[in-house]
């Protein structure tokens, strides 16, 4: 059977994580004690990537990554206001280090939903404050670790943090409240400027973007009610956050996790806008219910390649399951449908799966699977899985075998 060569050589595969998810022990985070007030699943060690990160970044190595990308724990860093721990900042800096020494591409993302305690207990991204002191970390940050980054996150997905935070409640503050939520928008996205320039004003040549959780969106019949609401859901949802962050950004991230058939209906979170249960129409879906549909993923960069002409990276694409056949199959449609879009011409320069390992799934615990290595709750031993054998064969050779 022969191969088709696919992507250009330098194409950065990867995969993604975030600190509290995976570190273990984040004490100073408003997530910690968000999980106690609301009864969630604790996350305490996590999967003890704090201890462990350079077996599971040589074992990313072994599976033919050539690009990671992580998050660091503000509140680690910073767990009392304007006091900066020393231990943590020597910790970040091995683990940067590691990195480098392994031959990564480094991503680093700034802020991954979480927030020092002591931010949260003043009002979190409300606070008045808050700009002055992400603008503060920010500059501690890039003075200390620039010189070991290669892409820079300013912010993970903004509008999640904002919806499940401001309006759904679901996450802290546990706010619900439209206005609330709108600000907060606002708010970050004024963030992500000052981040953006901060990191440009020390290092001119950096890269500098921020990742939104993309929604692939299609009408579920073809009648104008339902082509309205998918506009409406495409301007809401996908465009307002990019079209601002596209004005300060170097590239855009793409998380992909979502297609939805959009109808004209009433429902109690989006007005006169619905989203059909991908099961009622019994399409394939993830463990978490959510439509298995890896060609959107095309859609969604070649959309945005033609909109705003600017690099994109898929910062995040995955699937929760825990049939290993599904998520084998999933990881090589996702990379067929990047495929699709660079022949399309979308400008698509990397791809980091999420996860590298099981790790925990905010509200949602340690229940979803979307390692492509399995983490054991009771040892913590780490076990490749088949998916991980065939991404590691499409990162070595940046190709992608016609058989599968
Ligand atoms: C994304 C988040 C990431 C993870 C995945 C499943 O929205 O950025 O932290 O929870 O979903």
């Amino acid at each position: 059977m022969g191969k088709a060569i696919l992507f250009p050589p330098d194409f950065l595969w990867g995969t993604a994580t975030s600190a509290y998810q995976v570190e273990g022990e984040n004490r100073w985070s408003d997530w910690s004690e968000w999980e106690t007030k609301r009864q969630l699943a604790h996350c305490d060690q996590a999967i003890r990537h704090y201890e462990f990160f350079q077996a599971d970044f040589a074992l990313a190595k072994s599976l033919g990554q050539n690009a990671h990308r992580l998050s660091l724990e503000w509140g680690r860093l910073e767990p009392v206001e304007g006091q900066w721990d020393e231990r943590a900042i020597e910790h970040y800096r091995q683990v940067l280090n590691c990195l480098k020494q392994l031959g990564f591409t480094v991503c680093l993302t700034l802020n991954h939903f979480t927030l020092p305690t002591w931010l949260a207990r003043q009002g979190g991204w409300e606070s008045p404050q808050a700009l002055e002191y992400f603008q503060r970390y920010i500059a501690f940050v890039v003075s200390e670790y620039g010189h070991w980054v290669d892409l820079w996150v300013t912010l993970n997905e903004p509008l999640v943090l904002a919806t499940q935070g401001y309006w759904y409640g679901h996450w802290p503050p546990g706010v619900r409240s439209h206005g609330r939520m709108r600000r907060v928008t606002e708010r970050l996205l004024h963030a992500h400027k000052l981040a953006y320039q901060i990191i440009h004003g020390v290092t001119p040549h950096a890269r500098v973007g921020l990742t939104h959780n993309v929604l692939s969106l299609v009408p579920h019949r073809a009648w104008w009610g339902d082509r309205w609401a998918t506009r409406w859901a495409e301007r809401f949802w996908n465009q307002r956050v990019m079209d601002k962050a596209a004005k300060h950004s170097d590239f855009l991230g793409v998380n992909y996790y979502f297609h939805q058939r959009v109808k004209l209906w009433p429902s109690r979170r989006w007005g006169l806008v619905s989203f059909v249960d991908p099961r009622s129409l019994g399409r394939e879906v993830s463990g978490l219910g959510w439509e298995v549909y890896p060609y959107g993923l095309t859609n969604v960069l070649v959309g945005l390649g033609q909109r705003y002409s600017l690099p994109l990276y898929v910062t995040e694409n995955g699937i929760a399951t825990d049939n290993e056949e599904q998520r084998l199959s999933f990881v090589t449609r996702s990379v067929r449908a990047v495929q699709a879009a660079l022949a399309a011409g979308a400008p698509v320069l990397g791809y980091f799966y999420w996860s590298l390992l099981d790790n925990f799934e905010w509200d949602k615990g340690f229940g979803p699977k979307f390692g492509l290595v399995a983490v054991d709750r009771q040892t913590l031993a780490r076990t490749p899985r088949p998916a991980a054998v065939a991404y590691a064969e499409v990162c070595r050779s940046s190709e992608l075998s016609r058989s599968r």
